[in-house]
Order: C-alpha cells, then structure tokens, then sequence
C-alpha cells in the first residue's frame, strides 16, 4: 500500500517557501508515493493550487486533514507546537529540526511516538549525501540573495564602465567568510562586474575564492582556523586583534560588505565595530547574513534594513523566502533525494534503515525514541586502527619447521623457492630477452598488487584515474610500431592497423580519464 506524502502551508510569518513543487511531485509519484499538499501551500512561492493538481498531487482545504492523512509530512520551518499536535503515531516527519536548540520540541516530537529526520542534522562530510543538503542549497540562494540586495541599497553599478557621460569605477566588495554562503556571494558580485575580496579563518578556502574570480585577503598572523568538517572553530586574542586592524583597513577601501561568518553553536563572531561603520563612505553597504544568530556587525538589527553614520546595513534574516520559487525548488529536490534514498524499492513505502550513515545521522527521533546526537561518523580517508593482534597461536606439529614457525611463512617460503626454480628452468630454455621481460612483468604484478592492496577503499577512484593516466603509455609502444625506426611506413602491414586501433583505445582511455578526474574534482568545489 503506497505511502501519502503530506505537505502543509507553512505556519512561521514569512516564511514563504513550501517544501515541494509541481515538477518533484511528478517524481515522487512515480516513486510510487501519493502526494497530497494544503491549499494554498505554494502561493506565496509562485505555484498554485492548480499547477499541484495537473500533476497529480490531491489538494486538501485544511492543515488538519492534511496532518491526519499524511504518512510522511515534508515541510521547511520548524515545526510549533500546534503542528506537533496535530502528528500521530507511526508518522515521519522530515524537515529542518535544529535539535540542539530545540531540546523541548524533541521531547513533544518523541512523546507523539514519530520518526523525525532533520535535515539540519545531515552528515555533510559524506559525498554520497552532497544531492540532499539543503543547508547548502539554502545558504547558496542566500548568499546570491544577500548580492541582490546589498546591489538593491547601493547606489551605483557593480562593474565599472566608460561611458559618454564619464567613467565610472567598479564596485568593491568585501566578503566576510567563505563558507557555502559567502562563496555564493563572491561569484555572483564577481559575475556582475565588481571587486570581490574575502576573508575566511579557514585558509584552505583561499583556492575556492580565488576561483570563483575574489581575492583571498589574509590576515598576517599565523593561526589555522579550521575546526574540523569544513567549519571554523573560535581564533587567539592575537588573531582577532590583526584581523579586527584588516577589516577596519577593507571598511576604508569598499563600497560594500557582505559578511556571513559562523562558528557552529556560537553566537556569530563580531567582526564590523561602530568606529568601521563610521569609516566607511556614505553610501557603503552592508548585509549582515548572520543577523539571525547575533550579527556580524555591531550596528546590525536583526530582520531590519537600517541607516547608520550613512551607511544602510541590511539584517534580514529571510533572505531564502526572498527568493522562495527559487530556494523551494532545490529544497524539493534535497527531500526527493532523500525520498530516493528512503525508498529504494520504489514501492512508495519508505524503509528509515539505521544502518545506512547518511539516514542514521538524519534520524532525530525513531519511533518515539531520541536518536540524536548519532555515533561519530565511521568514514575516514584514513587507515582504520590496526585491529588488535589475537596471540600468535601455539605452535602446533613439532618437527614442522624451525621451532613451531606459522604456517603461512612456511608456505611464503616454499612458494618463494618454487619461484625460483622455474625462474631459473625457464631462464635455461629460453632467449635472454625473454627473461629480462619476464622479470619486468613479474616486478609489475607484484608493485601493482602492493600499490591496490594498500590504499584505502575511500582512495580507490582517484588511483584508478592516476593509473588510468599512466596506462596511456600504451600509446608509445603503439607509435613505435606504427613508423618503427629505420622502416618504410606499409599501409598494408596488420601492424601498423594494430598499431592505430591500439592509439585510439589508449586516447579514448586517456581523455575519459582526464574528463571523469575532471568531474570527480567538481564535485568536491562548491
Ligand atoms: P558556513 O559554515 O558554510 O560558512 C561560515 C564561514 O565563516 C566559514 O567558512 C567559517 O570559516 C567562516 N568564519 C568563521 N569565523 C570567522 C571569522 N572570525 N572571520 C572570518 N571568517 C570566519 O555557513 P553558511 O552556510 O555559509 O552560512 C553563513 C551565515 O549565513 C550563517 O550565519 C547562516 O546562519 C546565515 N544564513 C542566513 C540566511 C538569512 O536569510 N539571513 C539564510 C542562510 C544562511
């Protein structure tokens, strides 16, 4: 019996977003779901009633119905406590939890005997969960939306311009920490013309902003600001002091700042004083993203855009339901994802298997019970631990080798020493070159086997590329036999027809190697 995916209106004011649209409702049927949505869910994001309805999805007039109907409810904001009312036992709902604030809601939630999955508490480490983190897709739009916006209050052009009128210069920017956000914010200031600069604490970010066409400006003071997992973690007295002199030096030179600095479970770090405010040109702007947790900037009011020693500084914190059709898109897409991921039967019937990394860190509550914080991830690029050696057993038939040695050094000998015979039987009967090959080809195994046999299974897919690489030297012996040297080139030779088709294996092997590293490599920049 398929399961009924419910989605409600969203309850928080302002919150624009609905957690899934038109164009996913069609896959989540043909996941094998029923998927029924709350009148008017989607209005406020651009998508009616109507635009559900053609593609299958039931509409239902009250939250309650939809509640009471639903196996599985998808939704975005946290959910009040009217909403947790409205849950019944055996439901899952999935949406964002944020579990270690909201201590009292788990206890409602586990009280009501439900399956929580809190999207927030996705391990974001795991590749395979990269399609379903709507941390990432969220803080994106974001950022995007934080560019617009400061674009919005600035009273000029981002890029610079010679015009009949005059030259205009271009517009400096200067973004505060480049996590998911700021780096949205760094490549859409530099797509629309202007001088991007960034800081981060994190100095592995450095490339990433440089690549997306900022300037990574350091801080001179030696101190690595990586607390692990890709975030920060709270810097020495002495860092904070060369980093406050830095950006009061960059409030001086830009015409805006974006900042969007975040330490995980700490009130946001302040960055921009009063007196940098007062530096800045009249005009300047400054979106702090992290207003919701305490702001980035001193003179920041949360939820507002205010004037301050002339100089507009935007608090918003909604700036995702600023651009809902957008940020609900992908948002649908995270939850289908995990849909996939729930329900890989396609049956419509979702099985919350504990014992997969991803769902297990995602699971806040099973069946009633608090599930959350989960174990510490398994997965390391590193070795695992050598498990503890058992005892080397007692040494068993006397007589059988020097005093009791194990059997499987007994063994490595005697292979070892039939290796050699028929090494030396075949070096007897047969031409010298053969052997010098032979000696090269068995050394090859024996590396090959060494290099495969030792490199940790997380390694495995950027080896095969290296090797893949390194195959290609085919192509050498493949020309060589196509003009060997000092011989006329015969186009009648089987050879040489070897000798191309070989070429052509080895350059498909070669591009196809570069372009999945290639791919490989995206996947990691953000
Ligand atoms: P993230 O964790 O990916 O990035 C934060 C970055 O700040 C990290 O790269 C970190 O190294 C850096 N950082 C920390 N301390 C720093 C310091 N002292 N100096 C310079 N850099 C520092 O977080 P994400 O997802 O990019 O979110 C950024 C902010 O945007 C958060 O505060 C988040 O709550 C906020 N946000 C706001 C929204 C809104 O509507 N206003 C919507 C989405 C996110």
């Amino acid at each position: 019996m398929p399961q009924t995916i419910g989605v409600p209106k969203e309850t928080w004011a302002g919150e624009k977003r609905v957690a899934t649209v038109p164009e996913v409702v069609e896959k989540l049927i043909k996941l094998g779901f029923r998927v029924a949505v709350e009148s008017g869910a989607g209005d406020a994001a651009n998508f009616s009633d109507e635009s559900y309805r053609t593609v299958g999805a039931q509409i239902l007039d009250s939250a309650a119905g939809l509640w009471a109907q639903a196996d599985i409810v998808f939704k975005v904001g946290v959910p009040t406590a009217e909403e947790v009312g409205l849950m019944h036992e055996g439901q899952t709902l999935i949406t964002f939890v944020w579990p270690a604030q909201n201590p009292e809601l788990m206890q409602q939630l586990a009280a009501r005997k439900v399956t929580v999955l809190a999207i927030d508490a996705l391990p974001r480490t795991l590749s395979r969960a990269q399609k379903m983190d709507a941390l990432t897709s969220q803080a994106g739009v974001a950022g995007y939306r934080a560019v617009i916006e400061a674009a919005n209050a600035f009273g000029r052009f981002f890029n610079g311009q010679i015009t009949a009128a005059g030259k205009v210069p271009p517009a400096k920017v200067f973004i505060a920490g480049a996590g998911v956000a700021g780096l949205a914010a760094i490549g859409t200031a530099a797509a629309l013309g202007a001088i991007v600069r960034a800081n981060d604490t994190r100095a592995e970010v450095a490339d990433q902003v440089v690549s997306l066409g900022g300037e990574f400006v350091k801080v001179e003071y030696e101190e690595e600001g990586s607390g692990g997992g890709g975030y920060a973690r709270v810097m020495s007295e002495g860092f904070q002091k060369a980093q406050r002199e830095m950006y009061a030096r960059q409030a001086r030179e830009v015409d805006i700042i974006i900042t969007t600095a975040l330490i995980p479970g700490k009130p946001a770090p302040r960055l921009i004083t009063a007196e940098m405010v007062e530096s800045m040109k009249p005009g300047s702007v400054i979106v702090d993203m992290a207003a919701e947790r305490g702001g980035n900037c001193e003179l920041t009011e949360p939820g507002k855009s205010v004037v301050r020693h002339g100089v507009t500084i935007v608090g918003y914190t909604d700036l995702t339901s600023r651009l809902a059709k957008q940020s609900s898109t992908l948002y649908a897409t995270n939850l289908f994802r995990l849909a996939e991921e729930l329900c890989k039967t396609k049956d419509g019937v979702i099985n919350v298997n504990m014992e997969d990394e991803a769902i297990r860190g995602l699971t806040v509550v099973k069946d009633g019970t608090i599930t959350w914080p989960p174990p510490a991830p398994k997965l390391s690029a590193a070795p695992p631990a050598a498990a503890a050696k058992p005892a080397p057993a007692p040494a068993k038939g006397h007589g059988h080798g020097k005093g009791g040695e194990p059997a499987s050094a007994k063994s490595t000998a005697i292979l070892f020493a039939v290796a050699v015979v028929v090494f030396c039987l075949i070096g007897v009967n047969s031409p010298p070159a053969f052997l010098a090959h032979l000696t090269v080809f068995a050394l090859a195994c024996f590396v090959g086997y060494m290099v495969v046999w030792n490199v940790t299974p997380a390694l495995h897919t950027p080896l095969m590329s290296v090797t893949n690489a390194i195959s290609s030297i085919i192509a050498i012996g493949a020309l060589v036999q196509i003009a060997p040297p000092g011989q006329e080139i015969s186009t009648g030779s089987w050879i040489l027809w070897m000798a191309v088709v070989a070429i052509v294996l080895t350059a498909v092997n070669m591009f196809g190697g570069f372009a999945v590293t290639q791919r490989m490599l995206a996947m990691f920049r953000k």
